[in-house]
């Protein structure tokens, strides 16, 4: 029988909004011998990477661990576990992971109300706090970052009017933690969920969040306890006040995986048996935390905010035009117009195929529209930016585009040129 070929992996630069390069020192990690999930060892590694969570995430919040899985694991379990039926939900939805979270939401049972705007725009803030006032939902559930569109939504104002109003703001960080600020306190975010393979530039499979003391409130009274955990004598039936030990159904959490009471008490001291961790992906979370924390948060938003400069500068020189409104760019995604009669797909396998360079397409009604180009994380780099819009710029012309040829990394250069002069506020990696 024949066998199958070694494992090839061709070599890779990507400029995606995401899965993007990993640190290397996180591959390192995570190839690191494996740890029983009880272990002391492993146990001290869960409680460090808390911590490391809590900074990153700009929170104080007690609450700040991963769930397995990828990001939508992650929003579902914040949206499953704090959502019971026919709680109103207001969704400010401006590009397709705010369908996502409608999604999820009606899915946990929620009365949903969608706000929508058109793509390639943002709320004004005082839009959707009318909108609340009006709804008087339990909870406003937004994305921050939306890599569908390339935009972001300021999140400050409408924080403070879900406090005032007594309502509860979740919010889908997946595109921005770790790439641009995202104060979860100071912005009176009460829930948030991020994912790995993005900003933090570890692999997909991990979706880290945190929530405060008005969530941990809900999961506490939801709260239920598989019955072959419960110790002898303590099987009473239905659910205590206070959160049942005993699994009873009621107000119970819908789903198990993803039920943040049972998996709160995982990460606490009493190591409640839930899942079997996946140790090697905590390896990996916990290195590509540290490395964020060593290059600081300041510095590290900074050089994000540098590269997409000189990839901006760089694709407008060429010729080539943005999508969507200035005002509201996300910095780690840039939306590209494809130029009339240019077939975007064969731009972007050409790009792959001769330079190994991979950029993304675009969902729904921007598919054929819109490239979008990730500055995130790892992938985030002086080399790659230049990389990119020289092989861009070389298959565009391939395909007959009109553009002001040799422009481009000339431009991005001249960023980098004027960012490195003393006292200029941002620095190339
Ligand atoms: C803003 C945003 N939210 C949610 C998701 C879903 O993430 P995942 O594919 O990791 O489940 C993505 C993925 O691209 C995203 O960009």
């Amino acid at each position: 029988m024949s066998q199958p070929p070694i494992l090839h992996i061709p070599p890779r630069t990507i400029m995606t909004p995401g899965p993007v390069e990993a640190e290397p020192s996180v591959l390192k990690a995570m190839s690191s011998s494996i740890l029983g999930q009880f272990d002391p060892g492993f146990t001290q590694i869960m409680n460090d990477t808390m911590v490391s969570l809590r900074k990153v995430l700009q929170t104080d919040n007690h609450w700040a661990f991963p769930v397995d899985g990828t990001s939508r694991a992650g929003i579902e379990a914040m949206l499953c576990s704090v959502i019971e039926e026919g709680d109103r939900v207001l969704i400010p939805c401006f590009g397709r992971f705010g369908y996502l979270l409608t999604e999820i939401a009606e899915r946990s049972g929620a009365e949903v109300h969608l706000m929508a705007c058109e793509w390639g725009k943002v709320f004004e803030p005082a839009q959707v706090i009318a909108e609340m006032e009006r709804v008087k939902p339990k909870v406003v559930a937004m994305v921050h970052g939306d890599t569908s569109t390339g935009r972001m939504q300021p999140l400050k104002d409408i924080g403070q009017a879900c406090r005032d109003l007594d309502m509860l703001l979740i919010v889908d960080a997946v595109a921005t933690v770790g790439g641009t600020d995202v104060k979860t306190d100071e912005w009176n975010i009460d829930g948030l969920i991020t994912g790995t393979q993005k900003c933090l530039s570890v692999p997909s499979g991990l979706a880290p969040l945190t929530y405060n003391d008005r969530i941990e409130q809900i999961l506490n009274e939801r709260k239920s306890i598989e019955k072959g955990l419960i110790p002898p004598g303590e099987n009473k039936g239905g659910m205590s006040p206070q959160g049942g030990r005993s699994g009873g159904i009621g107000r119970r959490i819908r789903s198990n995986y993803l039920d943040l009471s049972q998996l709160q008490d995982y990460w606490s001291p009493a190591r409640l048996n839930h899942h079997t961790e996946a140790t090697s992906m905590i390896y990996g979370l916990y290195e590509g935390l540290r490395v964020i924390l060593q290059e600081g948060l300041p510095a590290r938003f900074d050089r994000h905010r540098l590269n997409e400069k000189a990839l901006v500068a760089g694709l407008e020189a060429m010729g080539l035009s943005l999508f969507g409104d200035p005002a509201s760019k996300l910095p780690t995604v840039t939306c590209v117009n494809i130029p009339a009669n240019i077939h975007g797909d064969s731009v972007r396998a050409m790009l792959l195929e001769e330079f190994g360079i991979e950029i993304a397409s675009s969902f729904g009604p921007l598919h054929g529209k819109i490239w979008r180009i990730g500055t995130m994380g790892y992938s985030c780099q002086k080399r790659n930016i230049l990389l990119t819009l020289g092989a861009f710029e070389a298959v565009l012309l391939r395909h007959g585009a009109k553009l002001y040829v040799g422009s481009g990394v000339q431009a991005a250069m001249d960023v980098y040129e004027e960012a490195a002069k003393p006292n200029h506020e941002v620095t190339a990696k």
